[in-house]
């Protein structure tokens, strides 16, 4: 079932992509196409990091909410094969064409915000990033994560980076503005309680989690996107057995 949520949410994006699809996706390294492709290099670099290395021939990523693939393009040479899925038919067109040198890149679409098309146990690494922020449901930010957790083989790992809560006044403007845009916009998102929010990962199956709350800001993030000082980053590992 098609959830009516989620189709809003997709007819948002795609009108987002029709206006400028460079600034939608990484607001702050929009102006050419060579700032933007920078910006996923220094993304992907930022998501691999601490990571254990991966092997090219072998392994497999997975990235929920790829837009137009720019973190993927930069991943190409880590992975043997990498997959993007998101719920915007326009983001994962354009992205096709502006993947067509990228043979092993694939992006699908999700019509409801789910990883069906993905076998249990498939890809080595499953993340996401400046996504969930724009995503105005736990229940749906909480699927990705079951799913992420199916997809994955066993001792692999999930990533990804979401907004976190640090005061009851934030709480309630959060929950307001969710109330007050989230069918409306697709840019409001679900802040996160750090202790909910580690219990809903290890609710979802995964054993080892690791949460950090990153205090980013222009200067150590050059191509920095989101509000800066609430992106909390996640890595939950898959138990391997
Ligand atoms: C700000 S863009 C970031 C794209 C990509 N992660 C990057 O960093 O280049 C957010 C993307 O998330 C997608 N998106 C939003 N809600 C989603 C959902 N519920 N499921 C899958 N994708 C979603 C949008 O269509 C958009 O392409």
């Amino acid at each position: 079932m098609v959830d009516g949520r989620v189709r809003g949410m997709a007819a948002k994006w795609d009108e987002a992509a029709r206006k400028n699809i460079f600034y939608y996706i990484a607001t702050t390294a929009w102006k050419s196409e060579e700032e933007f492709i920078n910006s996923g290099i220094y993304d992907a670099e930022k998501i691999l990091s601490g990571l254990p290395p991966f092997n090219p021939s072998v392994d497999s990523v997975l990235e929920i909410g790829c837009g137009i693939g720019r973190l993927l393009r930069a991943m190409n040479d880590r992975f043997a094969a990498l997959y993007g899925v998101d719920i915007s038919s326009e983001m994962i067109e354009y992205g096709r064409d502006w993947l067509r040198g990228y043979p092993k890149v694939q992006l699908v679409e999700t019509t409801i915000n789910d990883l069906s098309m993905f076998k249990a146990n498939q890809i080595s690494f499953v993340y996401s990033y400046i996504t969930f922020q724009h995503i105005p449901s736990r229940n749906l930010i909480t699927k990705y994560i079951a799913e992420a957790q199916r997809v994955l083989k066993p001792g692999g790992y999930f990533r990804f980076q979401t907004l976190w809560i640090r005061s009851s006044i934030e709480l309630l403007k959060n929950r307001l503005a969710v109330f007050l845009n989230g069918r409306k916009d697709c840019f409001t998102g679900y802040f996160w309680r750090i202790a909910t929010l580690e219990k809903t990962i290890r609710a979802c199956g995964f054993k080892e989690v690791d949460i950090q709350m990153k205090l980013e800001c222009k200067s150590d993030a050059p191509y920095g996107v989101g509000q800066p000082e609430s992106h909390v980053w996640c890595t939950a590992r898959k138990s391997p057995d």
